[in-house]
């Protein structure tokens, strides 16, 4: 697609400088809006926010904290009408409560409720004003909040599993909330898969569990010390390890949402194994099953796939989502293998090989199908439980901190963030290898690859990185080999989407070059290959998450505004109210301005 010099249609924006603003900045002829704010009504009988009396059962039936994933699931062919499904993933109650009220060494047992009640999920019916543009949030039958009170059901091969069983559940089937829900994809079926991502640090006394081998498997996933930072262990003992030390393998799933019942209840998917799962997202393969992508988020951790054992009916009724989602509590768990072709030559400054690129072929390992175990030592049902330690066996890739993967409708090659990993390189740590080329890594970089066939079943692929990111101006960078001196700066990608035109767009996290987090499109055919241009960027101590890319719409999640402060004594983003106000992790609608006052088309001039 395109010319050279010519934008791709999707990107044809005036790019918006970096810079430190307390604003959402979008391009000339854009206008924005936002959709909700934390605190908002989602429920019926919600009541008005208000910061300085705030109660859990208020939080109950509001807008959560920090949204992170946005999936919009459209009601009609036009998208008026939308559901708006959004992840709340954690709290930080500094910020959230005033410094004259909240004690962090002493939190009210009120306190603890409001921060239960403030994760989770909501759902949100929304509708798109088709001639001024903006998305607008509206009471409905659909709205539903998820917090850490909803019953979830637990299915596939390790439900009931004696792992997962507590006193409250001797059934090892019924949990109380998700946890940590960072990103996460729409499914086919019209149902919101989203990823339990870092869990541990809401249980206590992980220290205080001294049987070997269960204190090695908390260790793997970073359950460790004592009290907590938020001290939920006080009001509930199910947040302390010496109590419960299986309330931990109950969170780290992926979860999935019915938005369009908002009786269902909804799911854990044990299937898909159990790690720090940034996301999931979904590819029908040419056999018409299901495989799912997940990457582990942290420093070294591995990137999995999942393929279902049956296959996929299209349609999005009640019988299609229900037999659909069965799909994924039966399949084979694999961990992927990168292995370079230019060996000798990474010398983890990010030089370039000398074939011209970071590339590869690599492999999926299974580790688990059904109920069979591939890995020595390891039953299936550890495998599902404790994954992390079950994948070490097989010497998959340990990647720099693999986010988002999502598969690209376009071109049907998959593409992976892989935010940052300064530990890369470092004494008694991993080295550089092709994958992952640079030594103390702030920046991130983009990976891409090729299913053999483009079957998302096969068991083999080629690999290459598109963006290697950071400064433009720096050495070791590297944008899919279009000239950088008309790229915008990028740094830790996080988030990916793609629009109709098969545009890669990202969202960041930690903007390692000084300036804030953004969104960012970039295609990735064709001469404008690797031509990175900035789309908006987020107020003062925000990443930015969530995005969504449509003909008319983008969507971004703004979370975290303002956590660069202490506290809420001297807030340092004023975001969205302005004023004096406390910032509001939100979601913000934005559109282009067409001619005669219509709504325009995104990224086409
Ligand atoms: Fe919650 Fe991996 O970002
Ligand atoms: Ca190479
Ligand atoms: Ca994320
Ligand atoms: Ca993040």
């Amino acid at each position: 697609p395109g010319r050279p010099g010519r934008p791709v249609p999707g990107t044809d924006f005036e790019a918006v400088p970096p810079n430190k603003l307390d604003a959402v900045t979008i391009p000339e002829g854009y206008d924005q809006r936002v959709v909700i704010r934390w605190g908002d009504a989602v429920e019926w009988g919600a009541p008005k926010f208000d910061f300085r009396k705030q109660t859990a059962a208020a939080q109950a039936k509001q807008f959560g904290y920090n949204n992170d994933f946005v999936g919009l699931i459209p009601q009609d062919p036009l998208g008026i009408g939308n559901l708006l499904v959004v992840n709340h993933e954690y709290t930080t109650e500094v910020h959230m409560f005033p410094a004259d009220q909240y004690d962090p060494a002493n939190p009210t047992e009120e306190q603890v409720k409001i921060a239960w009640a403030a994760h989770g999920l909501s759902v949100v019916q929304t509708f798109r004003d088709p001639i001024g543009g903006a998305l607008r949030a509206v009471p409905s039958p659909f709205n539903r909040r998820i917090t850490l009170n909803t019953a979830f059901e637990v299915r596939g091969p390790a439900a009931g599993s004696k792992f997962l069983k507590t006193s409250a559940d001797p059934t090892g089937r019924k949990v109380f909330g998700t946890q940590n829900n960072c990103a996460g994809g729409v499914t086919p079926w019209g149902t919101v898969l989203s990823g339990e991502e870092n869990v541990n640090q809401y249980f206590a006394n992980a220290a205080s569990v001294t049987d070997p081998v269960a204190a090695a498997r908390l260790k793997r996933y970073g359950f460790s010390g004592a009290g907590t930072t938020r001290k939920w262990e006080r009001f509930d003992k199910r947040w302390d390890l010496a109590q419960e030390p299986n309330e931990a393998n109950r969170f780290g799933w992926v979860v999935e949402i019915d938005p369009n019942d908002p009786n269902s209840t909804p799911v854990k998917h044990t299937a898909l194994g159990r790690f720090k799962h940034e996301a999931a997202n979904i590819k029908i393969t040419k056999d018409g099953r299901v495989a799912v992508y997940s990457g582990d988020d942290e420093r070294f951790e591995y990137i999995y796939k999942f393929v279902s054992k049956g296959k996929y009916k299209p349609g999005k009724s009640a019988y299609a989502r229900r037999h659909n989602s069965a799909l994924l509590d039966d399949g084979t768990l694999y961990v992927a293998r990168f292995t370079g072709d230019s060996p000798g030559e990474i010398d983890g400054t990010g030089k370039l090989p000398k074939d011209g690129e970071f590339d590869g072929v690599g492999e999926w390992i299974p580790l688990v199908s059904g109920d069979k175990s591939f890995v020595d030592g390891f039953t299936a049902e550890e495998v599902y439980v404790f994954t992390r330690q079950a994948a070490d066996k097989v010497q998959p890739t340990k990647m720099d901190r693999p986010e988002d993967i999502e598969p690209n409708p376009v071109n049907g090659r998959i593409y992976a963030a892989l935010t940052n990993n300064s530990d890369r390189g470092a004494a008694g740590k991993a080295g550089v290898d092709e994958p992952n080329p640079r030594v103390n890594n702030r920046n991130g970089h983009v990976l891409e690859w090729d299913e053999d066939r483009g079957d998302s079943a096969a068991t083999k692929f080629k690999w290459r990185l598109l963006l290697v990111c950071g400064d433009p101006k720096a050495a070791d960078t590297y944008f899919g080999g279009f000239p950088k001196e008309q790229v915008s700066p990028i740094s830790c990608p996080d988030n990916v989407a793609f629009d109709r035109h098969g545009n890669l767009w990202i969202s960041t996290d930690g903007n390692a070059l000084g300036s804030n987090d953004g969104l960012f499109s970039v295609p990735v055919d064709g001469p404008e290959r690797g031509h990175v241009k900035q789309f908006l960027s987020v107020p003062v101590g925000a990443e930015t998450c969530g995005p969504v890319v449509t003909d008319h719409l983008v969507l971004v999640a703004v979370q975290h505004p303002g956590e660069n402060a202490a506290s809420s004594a001297n807030p340092t983003s004023h975001w969205p109210d302005g004023g004096t106000a406390q910032p509001r992790p939100s979601i913000v609608s934005v559109w282009k301005k067409g001619r005669w006052g219509q709504v325009g088309r995104i990224g086409v001039k």
